[in-house]
């Protein structure tokens, strides 16, 4: 239990731990206890005007107040700027730790030993490989596929090829599920972007690391080896960590929801994917570019700034539903900004990007709604420096989140209190019509 929980779970001076509920159209009064700073919804059931009606239950669209789960997996404090995942600061994994295993501690819960990280690092180089039916699949896009669509449609048909998958009950056979989706997504996500650009697909190269092999398997030609500039290395990685996993977010949220119908974890990430796709979620860092590019230059920002506040638009890479205050992705991602254009010249773009940053910080609309930079704002000028289109972006993100979702999964098909996602409803449409068919109707 958190401090903040074991303090919003303290007993009052008559020892209780739970919220006296009246209800004003009957009278009654319930008493419901409170566990980890929450009630349970199913407990406000109980509370009914009468047999006949529905218990009381609660409205909240977005799910801005509810928790759906028990997760040991990452604790964020919004107000504080504060994340961690199992409990090691992102700020010191982003300096000292790498991707893979970054991926380790999020799927197993601790840090690897050093035998435990070879071993690990040896299974997820030798499953990069994907099936060549697959390779043949990715080539049935349209060139002009979007590779977020491209991503979805692989990662899903990922369960044909290994039907096995669908045995979620057994650990040694999830197991190989998540070794192989960690493994695959950058293979997937890079010839993605190679059928856009209509080069050939790039095999892995399993003696480079998981970044390099990344980067060999986008940009590679015709030269023996790719080699990659290993400041550029250092800086993907470092972004792969930060997007590993943000607790429950909207593409979590889809993967918990769709895997709650114990569907293969092929099928769930997918719907991940798919909700990761759009623009006030992953597809975010594409839409600041867009949006900088459209200020075009600093005399611009007032303006913009001005339809921000009017409400025409959204200033893009601003706002979180859990941090008001920075997110501190953010600050590491500003840092890894100097790396990269240390080796690839700076973005002319950055100059907007901070000015922008600097008025909306002392204005007082984003001030009064606290609303700081995201994890969005500046990323995509770094991904922009390696040369990749737009498009690109939200796989990268993608790539970076499979741990999360798949940490996430884990702990879903494994917690005895989860059951398939099923949420209510208001319904607010007519009743009891009675039906007229076609030929009356139109006669
Ligand atoms: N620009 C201008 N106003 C904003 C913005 C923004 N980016 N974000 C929120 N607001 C305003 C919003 O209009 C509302 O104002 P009012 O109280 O006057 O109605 C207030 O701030 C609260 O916003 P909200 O929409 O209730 O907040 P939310 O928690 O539902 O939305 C958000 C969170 C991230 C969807 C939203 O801030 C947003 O759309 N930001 C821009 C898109 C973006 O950068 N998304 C990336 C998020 S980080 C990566 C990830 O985790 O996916």
């Amino acid at each position: 239990m958190t401090d903040v929980q074991a303090a919003s779970d303290a007993a009052d001076s008559s020892g209780k731990t739970s919220l006296t509920v009246r209800d004003n159209r009957t009278g009654n009064e319930y008493d419901l206890p409170i566990v980890d700073g929450t009630v349970r919804a199913a407990d406000l059931g109980q509370i009914r005007v009468d047999e006949e009606q529905p218990g009381l239950a609660v409205y909240d669209p977005g799910f801005v107040n509810t928790a759906s789960c028990r997760s040991a997996v990452t604790y964020i404090d919004g107000d504080k700027g504060i994340l961690e995942y199992r409990g090691y600061p992102i700020e010191q994994l982003a300096e000292h730790s790498n991707f893979l295993e970054v991926a380790y501690l999020l799927i197993n819960g601790t840090l690897p030993s050093k035998q435990e990280y070879g071993a690990w690092e040896h299974e997820i180089t030798f499953h990069t490989f994907v099936h060549e039916n697959v390779k043949r699949f990715m080539h049935g896009f349209r060139y002009d596929a979007h590779p977020m669509g491209m991503l979805m449609a692989s990662v899903g048909a990922l369960s044909t090829f290994y039907p096995d998958a669908r045995n979620i009950g057994d650990a040694d056979n999830r197991h190989m599920q998540i070794v192989r989706m960690i493994a695959k997504m950058p293979t997937l996500g890079a010839w993605s972007y190679r059928h856009a650009q209509g080069k050939p697909f790039v095999y892995p190269d399993n003696e480079l690391s998981y970044t390099e092999n990344f980067l060999s398997m986008l940009f590679k030609m015709s030269e023996k080896k790719f080699e990659a500039d290993p400041r550029l290395v250092k800086a993907l990685d470092v972004l792969f960590i930060l997007h590993a996993d943000h607790e429950q977010n909207c593409s979590t949220n889809a993967v918990r929801s769709v895997g709650s119908s114990q569907v293969d974890p092929y099928s769930a990430v997918s719907a991940g994917v798919a909700a990761l796709f759009g623009p006030l979620h992953g597809g975010a860092n594409e839409a600041v570019l867009r949006m900088l590019r459209r200020i075009g230059k600093k005399e611009n920002i007032p303006s913009f700034i001005e339809g921000v506040k009017n409400g025409n638009e959204k200033l893009m890479g601003f706002g979180h539903r859990v941090y008001k205050n920075y997110d501190p992705r953010a600050q590491i991602i500003k840092k890894a900004c100097d790396d990269v254009f240390e080796v690839t010249g700076v973005n002319p773009l950055l100059e907007i990007a901070q000015e922008l940053e600097k008025i909306a910080l002392e204005d007082e609309y984003f001030v009064k709604r606290k609303l700081y930079p995201n994890v969005d704002f500046y990323s995509g000028l770094i991904y922009e420096a390696f040369q990749f289109p737009p498009e690109m972006f939200t796989v990268l993100f993608a790539i970076g989140r499979t741990p999360g979702w798949l940490a996430q999964w884990l702990e879903l098909v494994q917690d005895k209190e989860q059951k398939i996602a099923r949420p209510k409803q208001i319904y607010t449409g007519d009743r009891t019509l009675d039906f007229v068919p076609a030929a009356q109707r139109w006669a």
